[in-house]
C-alpha cells in the first residue's frame, strides 16, 4: 500500500506531480511519502494494539533525521548499529529510552557514547562484547541494561546475504549457550538483564519461521525465569518483508497474531525492529534517461541513477519495478536499465519489459525507500542524490544534493608531497 499514484497520464507522490520536482532540483532524487510512511507505522502498532510494546525502528533502512523525525512523532523508538545512528536518532527527537543498540561491531567509544546517552538496552552479540560493556559501564559508574541476542539457528528463507539467524551466520550466540553466557552476566557488577533479543532476517515473506525461532526463544526465556532472571524486553527483531513485483508477505495483523498466539505478552514488554516494513514501499528513485542504445540487437536505457545510488539490484539481484512517471503511448521495449557507473554490475534492472521511454523521460525506481539511499555512496565520485519528503501538496527537501566540493570538504593533500 502506498501513495504514488498515476493521475492524468502522470506519476504523483501524495498531491505533488514528481515531474515538477525534477523539473526544481534535478535528478536522481529519493522521495518519500510522509502519508505511505504513516500509514504503515500505525498498522504495525495497531496489530499489537492494548499490548506493550516498543517498536524500535530500524535507522539503518532510512537514516535521514526527518524519516527519523517523523517516527519519533508517531511514538516510534530506533534499533541503532553505530554511534552515528544514535547520534542521528537523538538528533531526530527519539528518546534514549526507547533505543535498542545491536550489532557484532560495537567499539569502545560507541559503547561510552551510548552508555552517557542511557539507551533503554545493548543487544549482546559475544561475551567479549558482554565484558568490554561491563567494564566501560564500571568505569563511567553506571550500570548498562542488556539483553543477549541469541541466534536460534533458524532458516529465514531470505536471500543469503540478509539471512542472519542461521548458525553460520556472524549474529548473535549460540542459542544453546546463551544460558551460560546469561549466568555469566549475572556475575558482573555493571551489567543488568533486562531482556533477549533476536532477529533472523530480512525481507521475509513467510510467517513460520518467526515462529519457530519465537518457539526456541520461549524455551530459554521460561529457562531463565526458572533461574530467577526477569526478563522484561523481548525483543523480536524485524525482518517482516514487502511486494517489491509479486510477493504476498504476511500483514502486520497476521504477524502479530501468530507471535501472541506463542508469547504470553503480558509478562513482558514486546519490542520490534522492522525496518522495510515501515519506509521500504514509504520511497522513490526518480531518475532521467541520459540515452538509449543498442548493443548487438540488445537494448540499454542508460539513466542517471546508478549503484551508488541504489545498489540493491547489484548486490541482491533484488527486483524494484521500473515505472515512467508520464505514461506515455503504453508502448514497451525489453530493455537493461543501467547507470553511468563504470563496473557492468551496474544496473537497476536486466531484461525487463518497461516503457518504451526516449532520452529525457523520467523514470520511477519503486519501493526504494529502505536501504536505498542508506547504502548509498559516492563511487566513481558521484554526489549522493538529493530527497525529498512530500505531505499532501507539499514537498520538502530533506537532503540537498551533494556538490562537488561535498566530495573533497574532508580531504588534505600534505604539503610534503608537493
Ligand atoms: N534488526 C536488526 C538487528 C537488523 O540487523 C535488521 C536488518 C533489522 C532489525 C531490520 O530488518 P528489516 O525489518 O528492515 O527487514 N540491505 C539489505 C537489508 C539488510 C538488513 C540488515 N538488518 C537490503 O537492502 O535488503
Amino acid at each position: 500500500m502506498d501513495f504514488f499514484h498515476y493521475k492524468n497520464g502522470k506519476l504523483f507522490c501524495e498531491d505533488k506531480g514528481i515531474a515538477e520536482i525534477a523539473e526544481l532540483i534535478g535528478t536522481p532524487f529519493y522521495i518519500y511519502s510522509h502519508a505511505t510512511l504513516t500509514h504503515h507505522y500505525r498498522v504495525f502498532s495497531d496489530a499489537f494494539k492494548d499490548k506493550a510494546k516498543i517498536i524500535c525502528y530500524a535507522a539503518k533502512a532510512n537514516s535521514n533525521i526527518a524519516i527519523l523525525r517523523v517516527l519519533a512523532s508517531l511514538g516510534a523508538g530506533a534499533d541503532i548499529v553505530s554511534g552515528g545512528e544514535l547520534f542521528r536518532s537523538l538528533e531526530a527527537g527519539i528518546p534514549a529510552s526507547k533505543i535498542v543498540y545491536s550489532g557484532v561491531g560495537k567499539t569502545p567509544t560507541e559503547i561510552e557514547y551510548a552508555l552517557q546517552a542511557d539507551i533503554l538496552m545493548f543487544n549482546v552479540e559475544s561475551l567479549q562484547e558482554l565484558d568490554a560493556i561491563n567494564t566501560i559501564a564500571g568505569s563511567m559508574g553506571k550500570v548498562a541494561r542488556v539483553a543477549m541476542r541469541v541466534n536460534p539457528d533458524v532458516d529465514p528463507q531470505t536471500h543469503p546475504k540478509i539471512s542472519t539467524g542461521l548458525k553460520e551466520n556472524k549474529f548473535g550466540v549460540d542459542i544453546k549457550e546463551a544460558p551460560a553466557y546469561y549466568q555469566r552476566a549475572q556475575q558482573l557488577d555493571n551489567v543488568e538483564i533486562v531482556g533477549i533479543s533476536c532477529h533472523i532476517g530480512s525481507q521475509l515473506t513467510k510467517i513460520a519461521p518467526f515462529v519457530d525461532a519465537l518457539k526456541r526463544i520461549k524455551a530459554l526465556m521460561e529457562k531463565l525465569e526458572g533461574w530467577g532472571i526477569d526478563i522484561k524486553y523481548l525483543d523480536l527483531g524485524g525482518g517482516l518483508g514487502i511486494t517489491y513485483k509479486d510477493e504476498e508477505p504476511p500483514s502486520p495483523a497476521s504477524y502479530a497474531r501468530e507471535i501472541l498466539s506463542v508469547i504470553d505478552s503480558s509478562k513482558t514488554t514486546l519490542i520490534f525492529e522492522p525496518g522495510r516494513v515501515l519506509v521500504g514501499n514509504a520511497g522513490v528513485l526518480v531518475t532521467r534517461v541520459l540515452y538509449t542504445k543498442e548493443n548487438h540487437g540488445k537494448k540499454f536505457v542508460v539513466v542517471d541513477a546508478g549503484m551508488n545510488d541504489l545498489i540493491r539490484p547489484s548486490f541482491y539481484e533484488s527486483y524494484h519495478k521500473i515505472q515512467p512517471v508520464y505514461v506515455g503511448t503504453g508502448k514497451t521495449v525489453v530493455a537493461d536499465v543501467v547507470g553511468p557507473i563504470c563496473e557492468t554490475g551496474d544496473y537497476l534492472a536486466r531484461q525487463r519489459e518497461i516503457a518504451d521511454v526516449q532520452q529525457g523521460d523520467l523514470l520511477a525506481v519503486m519501493s526504494s525507500g529502505a536501504y536505498g539511499f542508506t547504502m548509498s555512496s559516492n563511487y566513481n565520485s558521484r554526489g549522493r542524490a538529493a530527497e525529498v519528503l512530500v505531505a499532501g501538496k507539499k514537498a520538502h527537501l530533506i537532503r540537498k544534493r551533494e556538490k562537488y566540493q561535498d566530495l573533497i570538504k574532508l580531504e588534505r593533500i600534505p604539503k610534503q608531497i608537493v
